[in-house]
């Protein structure tokens, strides 16, 4: 090696580092061209230097789910490695993630089939489970930031995410109960309230009513684009929460659409957002691009209980290598434009980012 060319490799991979790949050597050019991309994959230091998108921690937000009672965890059996927690083993759970560096987690309730009913009058509790949960985590973890739920279906005797009247989701009157169901929580301290339920105006009866209350500084994460999926199937396992008639469609949006998908973020953004989300994440990567383009608000995009479930069973199966395939779908739903991720795999990713 020339001075020259040692000083370069001192320079290039810094003068501690030793190289991980064997050091250049000539070789004699055959095809005509000066581009060579390749050059810039050589090395591992040399991807690390080019890498686009780098995955962190800070992305993450772990989604948990949370039921009545003591000293139980029940793995959902659609999603191996996830678990439905009673409060003083979701404390614990809270506590791992916190340790591998996971700053933030979004609530989801079991709710007990004798407190449903149709207007889901048990979501705005105070003394519901999800206040009782809010409260617990802040008092033991002041600084992880809580994510709470807004929706009805986990607390509907219908599955559904609004009152149901004559076979059909009643808009306004649903969107009074997702205000209190909002103010409930954020007495109970969240930090950010997620309205998920895709009813119409809801982010901005939200918005005001906190304001009104005094909750100026309690954000609003909009589920703004969020799909009429199947993709969901394994969530609706863990909370027995499925619709016990007919579909989501008439709230929840259509598939084949990209435009509608802008609309509902400039909607939500105007009454008050201050994040928006895309959901799901891997089949709608082109609906997450789009909204990184339209917006300077953060993206949030959830890698939803369908997506876990097809990568944990294929990797259960010894067909893929898990690990890897965790890592380059939560990078393609990064590097697709999403500031923030939910996924279910956040424990797993933080492990492997160490
Ligand atoms: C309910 C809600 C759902 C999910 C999050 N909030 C299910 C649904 O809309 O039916 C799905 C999350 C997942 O599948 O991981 N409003």
């Amino acid at each position: 090696m020339t001075p020259i060319q040692s000083s370069v490799r001192a320079i290039a991979f810094g003068a501690g580092l030793r190289p991980i790949a064997p050091p250049n050597q000539p070789e004699t050019p055959v095809i005509p061209t000066i581009h060579r991309p390749r050059r810039l994959r050589r090395t591992e230091t040399l991807r690390r230097m080019v890498r686009e998108t780098v995955l962190r921690v800070e992305d993450l937000i772990y989604p948990l789910f949370v039921m009545a009672g003591e000293n139980q965890q029940i793995e959902i059996p659609s999603m191996p490695g996830c678990y439905r927690y009673t409060l003083d083993l979701l404390l614990k759970e809270v506590q791992t993630a916190i340790d591998l560096g996971i700053g933030a987690i979004a609530l989801f309730p079991l709710i007990a089939e004798d407190l449903k009913d149709n207007a889901g009058t048990e979501s705005y509790n105070p003394k519901g489970l999800i206040p009782r949960t809010l409260r617990a985590i802040k008092q033991a973890f002041p600084d992880i930031l809580a994510i709470a739920d807004v929706a009805l279906d986990p607390y509907s005797s219908q599955g559904h995410d609004g009152i149901v009247k004559d076979g059909k989701i009643l808009n306004d009157e649903t969107v009074a109960i997702l205000v209190k169901q909002a103010l409930t929580q954020a007495e109970a301290g969240a930090d950010i309230v997620a309205p998920s339920d895709m009813m119409d105006g809801r982010i901005g009866a939200i918005r005001s009513a906190l304001d009104a209350e005094g909750w100026i500084n309690v954000g609003i994460l909009a589920y703004s684009a969020k799909y009429a999926s199947a993709y969901y199937g394994p969530f609706r396992d863990a909370l027995d929460s499925a619709p016990k008639f007919g579909d989501k469609k008439t709230y929840q949006m259509d598939a084949a659409n990209a435009r509608e998908a802008i609309k509902e973020i400039d909607l939500d953004i105007a009454e008050g957002a201050d994040i928006v989300m895309v959901k799901p994440a891997l089949a709608y990567l082109d609906i997450i691009y789009q909204i990184k383009q339209h917006t300077h608000l953060p993206v949030a995009a959830y890698n939803v209980s369908g997506e876990y479930a097809i990568i944990k069973a294929a990797g259960l199966q010894g067909w893929i290598d898990e690990q890897k395939v965790i890592l380059e779908t939560l990078t393609s739903i990064k590097r697709a434009g999403a500031d923030l991720i939910l996924t279910y795999f956040a424990k797993d990713v933080a492990l492997l980012l160490r």
